[in-house]
């Protein structure tokens, strides 16, 4: 365990201060709102008098890009779960999901049956904090495992996951934490879970090209790739989470195939500048837009 004060949730809080951060946002300028986002952060109260000018100024004086870079992720995958669960879909898989409040702030079929999965001493913080009486509560099970260590299926099926109904995973801000070796077996679990059912997948990674050519990697018009590298890495590591696991596309969409998923979605912050950002006036300067990460989706053949 990291010496840190944030045992295990330093980066949990991270992505959930950036949906703090957003929800300060005009309705009518805002690409996501979490209200939930306020109780797991620690220092929430100035955050809220800094206000979302001024925060997302600040945020982009250390590393340009990274507020948007994380809100239109939280959005992309809200979209995509809205969606196939109006459908067939009826059990949501959240892989890490930290403080993810998607099964309390989206409008999701009752029908549907959520599992948050991430390790114990996360979610224990997040059940002190989150009242019972948050709306979907009773859809929600909390199945802790560390994916370095635990299997997957076991727990899931343990906390009565149904091998027979169509499902939809997510990992979210994860893969970069975990080995290589955890992530690759993550997915030959999932494609074993529920061999005849639909099932979809996000997944984010990081490309490898972050520690093999910031340039490439962020952007030719992104100022200071490496500045914004020391930060990213340095960050993660003084919360004791470090970036571990980098990938290819070609390894990532090798990994789906060897495990029954076909690609179907690769983006970028680069493609939803536009889908987000641009309608609600906040279009993203092209030296403010990288591509370290990419968010991509993919279905099972079945
Ligand atoms: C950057 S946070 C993202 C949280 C959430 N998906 C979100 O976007 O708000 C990374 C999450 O991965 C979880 N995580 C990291 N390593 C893990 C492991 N070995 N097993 C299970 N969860 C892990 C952390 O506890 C944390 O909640």
């Amino acid at each position: 365990m990291s010496n840190s004060i944030f045992r295990k949730d330093g980066t949990a809080q991270g992505v959930a201060k950036q949906r703090l951060i957003e929800s300060l946002a005009k309705p009518n300028k805002r690409i996501i709102y979490d209200p939930y986002a306020d109780k797991f952060v620690i220092g929430a109260s100035i955050i809220k008098l800094m206000g979302h000018k001024f925060s997302v100024w600040l945020g982009d004086k250390i590393v340009p890009g990274m507020h948007e870079h994380l809100i239109s992720r939280t959005r992309f995958i809200d979209d995509l779960i809205e969606e196939s669960t109006l459908n067939d879909i009826e059990q949501y898989v959240i892989l890490g999901a930290g403080y993810d409040s998607r099964a309390h702030r989206l409008k999701l079929p009752s029908k549907l049956k959520i599992f948050e999965v991430d390790q114990l001493e996360v979610q224990e913080r997040k059940l002190s904090i989150i009242s019972d009486k948050t709306p979907n509560m009773e859809n929600v099970t909390y199945v802790s495992v560390d994916f370095n260590h635990q299997s997957l299926s076991e727990q899931l099926l343990d906390a009565g996951f149904d091998r027979n109904k169509a499902s939809i995973y997510t990992l979210e801000g994860v893969s970069q934490y975990i080995e290589k070796e955890a992530l690759k077996s993550t997915l030959k679990e999932l494609a074993k879970l529920n061999p005849n059912s639909n099932s979809k997948i996000f997944i984010s990674y990081v490309n490898r090209l972050f520690k093999e050519d910031p340039k490439a990697c962020f952007g030719m018009g992104y100022s200071k790739p490496e500045k914004a590298i020391k930060f990213i890495t340095d960050g993660a590591a003084n919360v004791g989470e470090p970036w571990i696991s980098f990938y290819s596309a070609r390894e990532i969409k090798d990994l789906l195939f060897q495990n029954n998923f076909t690609l179907t979605e690769d983006k970028t912050l680069a493609d939803l500048n536009s889908k987000y950002f641009t309608p609600v006036g906040r279009t993203i300067p092209e030296n403010h837009i990288f591509k370290l990460e990419h968010f991509i989706v993919a279905e099972s053949r079945v």
